[in-house]
C-alpha cells in the first residue's frame, strides 16, 4: 500500500513538474526573454505579497531589459508580455487598435462590471460613444460656474487653516476639492466635503482604492485560478463588489428620483445618464448594423462607480503632486502665479473655461506632472486573435494580456533628459512636438485613451 502511494505520488509530482515546466517555456519558445520565475507564482510574487504594485513591477521589467523591444512575463501561470518599444505600443494602441480594444480585466459577469472602464466589445463601443458628448467643450464651459464655486469653497478653507495656523496635509486637501467636484459636476450633489464631518463618498473612495485583505485574497486566486472570483460570486460565496455597486444604484435611484426622471438644465453626467434612460435602449449605429444596450439603473449605476472612481483618485492625486513640486521650485510657482494672476485679471477677474484655455504654463506644469507621476503607470490591453507584430519575429497568442509601462518610458533618460528633474519646458509648444509617439501616455493613447482628457 505504502509503495503504490508512494508511485502515485511520483508520478503525480512529476507530471505536475513537467507542466509546469512546459507552461514557462512559452515565451522562451517564442524567442523572448524572460526574468527567472518562481514555481506557480511566475513574476508577480512581490504583486501577491504587498511588496510592489503592478506600475513598479512593469517598470522594474522596464528597466532591466534595456535592450529588448518585449520581456515575456507570467502572472502567475499565466503568460503575459512587457512591450517596450514605441514602435510595438503603437501597433497595439492605434495601429491595430480593434486586436486590442479589449483591456482584458472583466473578471465578473456582473452589471458593475459594464462599466466604461471594464467594459468589453459592442458593450464598451456604445457605452463609449454615448458618453463621449459629457466632455465636449460646450459641457465643459456649463460647469464652470459650478468649478468656479468649489474654487470658491475651497480658497475659504485654506485661508481659515492659515489664518489659525493649523498644518493641513495636502494630499487630503486636495481630495476634498476634487470630491466636491465631482459630486456638483457630476452627480448634482453638494458634497459639503469642507466641513470636516464624515463623508461616504470618501469612505466609498477608501473602499474602492484600499480594498480589504478577503478582496486582496480573492483577487490574488482569480489570478492563479482564472474564474475564481466569478466562482464565489455566481456561488454567492463572496462578491467583490457588492457594497460599491449598493451604494452607487442607491445614489443613482435617489438622483433620478429627485430629479423626477427627467433631466434637469444642470446638464451635468447625471443629466445626460437619465436623457438616455428615456431612450430605454442606447444604440450604436455601423454601417448596416445596430448595436442596442438597455440603459437599466445597474447600468447607470455602472457608469457612475467609473467616472466617481476613474475621476477622483487621479485628479486629486495629479493636484497634489504639482503642489509638491511648486513647494520645492519657487521659480516656477512664482510663473505659475503670476501667469494665473495675468490671464484671470485680462477675463475680469473670472475662472472661466477660455481663460483656462490660455494658461498655457498651468498646462506645462500638469503636462510635467504626470511625466514624473503618472497616476496610472501602466496601460493594459488584450489580444482578441492571435497577432504577428509586423516586421519583427514577436507572435502573441490570442487571450495574452500585454502590459504597457508608462512609468518606465517617462522616466528613461533616452526620451527625457535627466528624468528626475521636474522641468516643465520639455512641455513648452516648441519642445512637446519632439517627444515620440507613445513614449508620453498619462491618460493612455489611441481610442480608448481617458474619456476624462482635456484636449
Ligand atoms: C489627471 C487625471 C486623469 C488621469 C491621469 C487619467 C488617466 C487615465 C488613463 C491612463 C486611462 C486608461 C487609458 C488607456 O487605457 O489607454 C483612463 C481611462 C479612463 N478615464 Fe481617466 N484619467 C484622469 C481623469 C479622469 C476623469 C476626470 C474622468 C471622468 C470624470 C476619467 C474617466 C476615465 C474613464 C471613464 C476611462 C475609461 C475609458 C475607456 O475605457 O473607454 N478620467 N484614464
Amino acid at each position: 500500500m505504502a509503495l503504490l502511494t508512494i508511485t502515485a505520488f511520483v508520478i503525480f509530482a512529476s507530471l505536475l513538474y513537467f507542466w509546469v515546466k512546459h507552461k514557462y517555456a512559452h515565451w522562451e519558445k517564442k524567442g523572448i526573454k524572460s526574468p527567472p520565475v518562481v514555481p506557480f507564482i511566475g513574476h508577480f510574487g512581490r504583486i501577491i505579497t504587498f511588496k510592489e504594485s503592478i506600475d513598479g513591477f512593469t517598470k522594474r521589467i522596464y528597466e532591466d531589459f534595456p535592450n529588448e523591444p518585449a520581456v515575456g512575463t507570467y502572472r502567475c501561470l499565466t503568460p503575459a508580455v512587457v512591450l517596450r518599444d514605441p514602435e510595438l505600443i503603437k501597433q497595439v494602441m492605434i495601429k491595430d487598435f480593434p486586436v486590442f480594444e479589449d483591456r482584458g480585466i472583466r473578471a465578473l459577469d456582473d452589471p458593475i462590471n459594464d462599466n466604461l472602464f471594464v467594459a468589453e466589445g459592442e458593450t464598451w463601443r456604445i457605452l463609449r460613444q454615448k458618453l463621449t458628448p459629457i466632455f465636449t467643450s460646450g459641457k465643459l464651459r456649463n460647469m464652470m460656474p459650478l468649478i468656479d464655486k468649489c474654487v470658491g469653497e475651497y480658497l475659504e478653507y485654506v485661508d481659515g487653516l492659515v489664518a489659525r495656523g493649523v498644518e493641513h496635509e495636502v494630499r487630503d486637501l486636495s481630495s476634498k476639492y476634487t470630491l466636491e467636484v465631482i459630486g456638483s459636476c457630476a452627480f448634482g450633489v453638494d458634497m459639503d466635503v469642507f466641513n470636516e464631518k464624515e463623508n461616504i463618498f470618501r469612505d466609498v473612495g477608501n473602499r474602492i482604492f484600499s480594498p480589504s485583505l478577503l478582496s486582496r485574497f480573492a483577487q490574488f486566486a482569480d489570478f492563479l485560478i482564472p474564474g475564481t472570483l466569478n466562482f464565489l460570486h455566481k456561488t454567492k460565496l463572496y462578491n467583490i463588489n457588492e457594497r460599491t455597486q449598493t451604494f452607487f444604484l442607491n445614489l443613482v435611484n435617489k438622483i433620478v428620483g429627485e430629479r423626477e426622471g427627467r433631466p434637469k438644465s444642470r446638464k451635468d453626467f447625471m443629466d445626460l445618464m437619465i436623457e438616455l434612460k428615456e431612450q430605454k435602449f442606447v444604440e450604436k449605429r455601423e454601417h448596416d448594423k445596430v448595436a442596442k444596450l438597455e440603459m437599466s439603473p445597474e447600468l447607470m449605476a455602472a457608469q457612475a462607480v467609473v467616472f466617481y472612481a476613474a475621476g477622483f483618485e487621479t485628479s486629486s492625486a495629479t493636484m497634489s503632486f504639482l503642489i509638491h513640486e511648486l513647494a520645492f521650485h519657487q521659480d516656477i510657482q512664482q510663473r505659475l502665479h503670476d501667469e494665473i494672476c495675468a490671464v484671470t485679471e485680462k477675463h475680469g477677474g473670472k475662472l472661466t473655461y477660455d481663460a483656462l484655455s490660455e494658461m498655457t504654463y498651468l498646462e506645462m506644469c500638469f503636462d510635467e506632472t504626470l511625466r514624473k507621476y503618472p497616476i496610472v503607470g501602466t496601460l493594459i490591453r488584450k489580444a482578441l486573435v492571435d497577432y504577428q507584430f509586423p516586421g519583427t519575429k514577436l507572435k502573441i497568442d490570442k487571450g495574452t494580456v500585454v502590459f504597457l509601462p508608462v512609468g518606465g518610458l517617462q522616466s528613461d533618460s533616452q526620451y527625457f533628459e535627466n528624468p528626475d528633474v521636474f522641468d516643465p519646458e520639455r512641455f513648452s509648444p516648441e519642445n512637446k512636438g519632439k517627444i515620440p509617439q507613445c513614449v508620453y501616455m498619462p491618460f493612455g493613447e489611441g481610442p480608448r485613451h481617458c474619456i476624462g482628457m482635456y484636449s
